[in-house]
This record gives C-alpha cells, sequence and structure tokens, in this order.
C-alpha cells in the first residue's frame, strides 16, 4: 500500500517533500511509509533526505489540565460563591498538587482572598491555560508570550519529529522490479539469467541463531555441586554402575538381611544376571561373622547371614554402594603399603521402588561426600558440613540425632529457609561404625563421616519447580531446558 503510494506519486511528481504530510494526505501510517522509504532507497528507486522538526507537545501534566481544566479554576471553583472555606475543607476537596499551584496562580490572578478562609473576589473566571493546552493539541500556533508561560510551567516540551523528503532515484521504476533471488536450472535453460535482474547479497543480513544443546537444570546444578567439592578438594569416586550386587549396597554396610529396604517393595532387583559372579571371599567371611554375632564392640544381628541373599543383583538403591567399595579399596591399600587420608564425592543416579508422586520418582539423583581420615570426630563432621552448606548459601544449621545401619552417630541435617520461613531437611549424615569400617582392613584409629543429599531438591527450589515430573522424566518440557536460567550457587 504505501509502497505503491509512494512510487506512484513519484511518477507524476518531482518530490514528497515531507514524509509525514504524505502519510496523513493518504491515510497511512507514517511508520508504514518511513519503512518503504528506507527499503526503496536501499534499491536506489529513491533518494531521501532526513527533515527533522520540532513541535510542541503536551507534557503529561499538560494533558491532565486539558482535560480536567487549570488548577487555578478547579480552585476557583471548589470555593463557594457566596461566603468562604476553610484552607483544610478546600485542600480535602483537590489534589494535592492541584491545591499547591492553584491557590498561588489564583491569587495572583486576584481571583480569591487568600488566608485562613478563603473567599472569591470575582464571579467569574476563564480557563485561559486549559483553552492554550487544547490549541496547542489541536495543531495551532500560539503567541510568543503564551508559549513561555505554557514552557516555564512545564506544560508543554519539544518533541523532535523525523521524517524524509523524497526525489526519485537512479534507479527508479515506478513498481518494484521483481528480483531472482537464486539462479534456477529454468534460468539456463530457458537462456532468462541473460535479462533477470538478481537481487544483491546482503551481506551484513543476520542469520537465524543456531541451535545448539541446551543443560538440563539437574546437570547444571550437579555441575556447581562438582565445583563445591573441588574447591574442598574432594575427589570424584567412578559411579558409571547402576547395577550393584546386595553386598556392596546392603551387607558391607551393615544392613541386616531382613531389612525392610531388602524387600522387593522398596528395591528393584534383577532378573538376569540374576547375582554377581565376584565378591572378595574374606572380607565377605568377616562381614558375615559381623552380622551374625558381632565384633568390634557391635552385638551384631544374631541372625544366619546367608551368602545367596548378598549375590542378588540390583539397582544400586544409594550411592552409599560406591563408597563401600571404595573404602574397601582403600583398607586395602592401605594394608598392603600405606594408609592415605582420602576425601571423596560422587553425584549419580540411585534407584527406588516407590510410588510416584509429585516429590517422588522411582530414580533420583544422589550426592555424597565422606572424609576418611585418622581421629576423626563429629565435631569434624559437623565442621565439614557447615563447610560445604555455607557455600550453597545455606549458613543457618541444625542436626537431628537419626538411625543408618552403617553410621553411629547418625544426624539428619536441617537447614533455615528463608523464603519459607522454617527449617527444612536437606540431608542425612554420620560416622560410619566400625563394624562396617574394621572387617574392611581399617585399623581402629581410622575413622569416616560422611553424608548425603539429593540433588533434585536442591535444584527444585533452585528452579521453582514443585512437581518433580516437570523437573524429569517424560512429561519435561523441552522449552524449560532450553530457557532455563544459569544458577549462581556455590560461587563463595
Ligand atoms: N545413604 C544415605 C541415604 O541414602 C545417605 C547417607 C550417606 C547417610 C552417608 C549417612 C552417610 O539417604
Amino acid at each position: 500500500m504505501a509502497e505503491e503510494a509512494v512510487l506512484g506519486y513519484l511518477e507524476n511528481h518531482e518530490e514528497i517533500s515531507d514524509s509525514g504530510q504524505f502519510a496523513t494526505d493518504n491515510g497511512l501510517d507514517h511508520n508504514d511509509v518511513v519503512n518503504v522509504i528506507k527499503s526503496l532507497h536501499g534499491f536506489r528507486y529513491i533518494e531521501a533526505q532526513d527533515i527533522k522538526r520540532e513541535t510542541l507537545v503536551l507534557t503529561e501534566e499538560g494533558r491532565k489540565y486539558a482535560e480536567k481544566g487549570s488548577p487555578e479554576v478547579q480552585l476557583f471553583l471548589a470555593v463557594p460563591e457566596e461566603g468562604s472555606i476553610s484552607k483544610e475543607e478546600l485542600q480535602k476537596l483537590l489534589d494535592p498538587a492541584v491545591f499547591k499551584i492553584g491557590c498561588s496562580q489564583a491569587a495572583k490572578n486576584k481571583w480569591v482572598q487568600m488566608g485562613n478562609q478563603i473567599s472569591r473576589k470575582v464571579q467569574h473566571v476563564e480557563d485561559r491555560v486549559k483553552d492554550l493546552l487544547l490549541r496547542i493539541q489541536d495543531g495551532q500556533e500560539l503567541g510568543k508570550d503564551d508559549n513561555n508561560s505554557l514552557k516555564a510551567r512545564k506544560l508543554t516540551a519539544l518533541q523532535t519529529w523525523k521524517g524524509y523528503s523524497v526525489k526519485r532515484g537512479p534507479d527508479y521504476a515506478p513498481t518494484r522490479r521483481r528480483t531472482a533471488t537464486d539462479l534456477t536450472r529454468e534460468h539456463l535453460l530457458g537462456g532468462d539469467w541473460r535479462n533477470i535482474e538478481f537481487k544483491e547479497y546482503n551481506f551484513s543480513a543476520k542469520g537465524p541463531p543456531p541451535e545448539s544443546g541446551h543443560l538440563h537444570p539437574l546437570n547444571k546444578v550437579k555441575e556447581r555441586f562438582k565445583n563445591i567439592f573441588r574447591l574442598m578438594n574432594f575427589e570424584e569416586m567412578p559411579t558409571n554402575k547402576y547395577v550393584e550386587s546386595s553386598f556392596w549396597n546392603f551387607d558391607a554396610l551393615s544392613q541386616p538381611q531382613q531389612h525392610p529396604a531388602r524387600d522387593s517393595h522398596d528395591t528393584f532387583f534383577l532378573k538376569a544376571p540374576e547375582t554377581t559372579k565376584q565378591l572378595p571371599e574374606d572380607y565377605v567371611e568377616l562381614v558375615k561373622r559381623v552380622h551374625e554375632s558381632g565384633g568390634y564392640g557391635s552385638r551384631g544381628y544374631g541372625y544366619e547371614w546367608k551368602k545367596e541373599e548378598a549375590n542378588k543383583n540390583l539397582l544400586r538403591t544409594h550411592t552409599t554402594a560406591i563408597s563401600s567399595r571404595m573404602l574397601y579399596a582403600l583398607a586395602q591399600h592401605a594394608k598392603q603399603q600405606s594408609f592415605t587420608p582420602k576425601k571423596y564425592f560422587s553425584i549419580d543416579r540411585v534407584f527406588r521402588n516407590e510410588a510416584v508422586d509429585r516429590t517422588h520418582l522411582a530414580e533420583f539423583h544422589q550426592i555424597e561426600g565422606l572424609v576418611c581420615d585418622r581421629g576423626l570426630t563429629l565435631g569434624h563432621l559437623i565442621g565439614v558440613l557447615q563447610d560445604f552448606f555455607s557455600r550453597l548459601g545455606m549458613d543457618k544449621l541444625k542436626f537431628k540425632p537419626a538411625y543408618n545401619p552403617y553410621t553411629e552417630p547418625s544426624m539428619e541435617i536441617f537447614s533455615y529457609h528463608e523464603g519459607l520461613k522454617k527449617w527444612v531437611e536437606i540431608g542425612n549424615s554420620g560416622m560410619f561404625r566400625p563394624e562396617m569400617l574394621r572387617p574392611m582392613g581399617f585399623s581402629e584409629d581410622v575413622n569416616v563421616i560422611a553424608w548425603g543429599l539429593s540433588l533434585e531438591r536442591p535444584t527444585m527450589i533452585l528452579y521453582g519447580i514443585n512437581n518433580i515430573r516437570d523437573l524429569f522424566g517424560h512429561k519435561v518440557d523441552l522449552g524449560l531446558i532450553k530457557k532455563n536460567p544459569l544458577c549462581l550457587i556455590g560461587i563463595r
């Protein structure tokens, strides 16, 4: 529309002297006309010259008075025709700014008698200010004095208007030539290519942004946790092993074979291969003995421990299964060579046969940390936990005694949530028991402090997700993964 109008007009006229006027005359939107001018100019159909104009427009305050009347008239009208009104009463009737400006202007005009009581001095007034403002809105010109007084009262301001004057250009044509964007087989066969005008390459055109990979929020938060552990000089344990034997997942961790967690209602057991092929037999024998009759200060559980139960393969229910393997290897190394203190961590997937709901899935991620050294105490555990969680911005911690078959003492970890204004449980921790560590081969003076938490929970808090199925699994919206922001925890 706008393009035809511009090119058509120039066919019979020397120039369009003002694009604004041209738009008004042709009932077009000036922005559309400007866009057409820019495009036609680029293809040399037209030549265009900038024009700038300053126009007087009303400020927001000016627009208010043009509608409702000047403050002085509003004030005058609020004063009764006969008698008087108190200053306080009058103030209640008007907007504070209108009252203030109205008082001074109306007094200056000698329309009212000011004092504690206010009364009219004239019977009728004209709203000249409002008339002037309406005239400006209408595009009329005012005299110099009126302009200055409105400007001084900040009721008008100059606005710069930009437009163009336009003439025919070197490649002018009354309608746009169709240009080819590609050289085709047909052009070549038909010989058209000789006459066709090709669209020029635009080397500065921006291409569409390339599709690229996006990290899942869990992976981002996982990376942050890894960094925290690395900053604390922890080494990552190899967790690439979802299938575990019951032995490493439970027995080595002093979990008795009748424990409810070992029921198929809680744990996924494997059908094939159903059992593990290899366990360190000497160690297995010591674990059996501890379960049956105790040792190292423990009374044991007093039941008949079965190898077949320990052989059963399962999907690991916690990453502590990896910790038990790693600690066993460390103890063996200590026996053969010398003891080396270690700080280990892992972050990986675990599986539980749970009823799926908004906060539970059958698979989730665990974060686990442990320190193995001589002479560690509960004080060390609390210190490490304070250090670790304060790096996440959780400075207020509380601990509650708990029970784990493999730790004593055990503590649930709570953190004060500033947003929720309450204590929330964030993890579990403890000191591995001697009846777990000694059969592995550690000497009496070696202790292990450890803690674990889920990755999903802090991720959901950080990303404001309250249904776990929106975070993980087949119902996840891929848009969330593309758009989720970088999360900056653990920078301290
Ligand atoms: N394994 C525990 C769990 O699954 C966490 C934990 C790890 C507790 C280490 C104490 C020590 O919840």
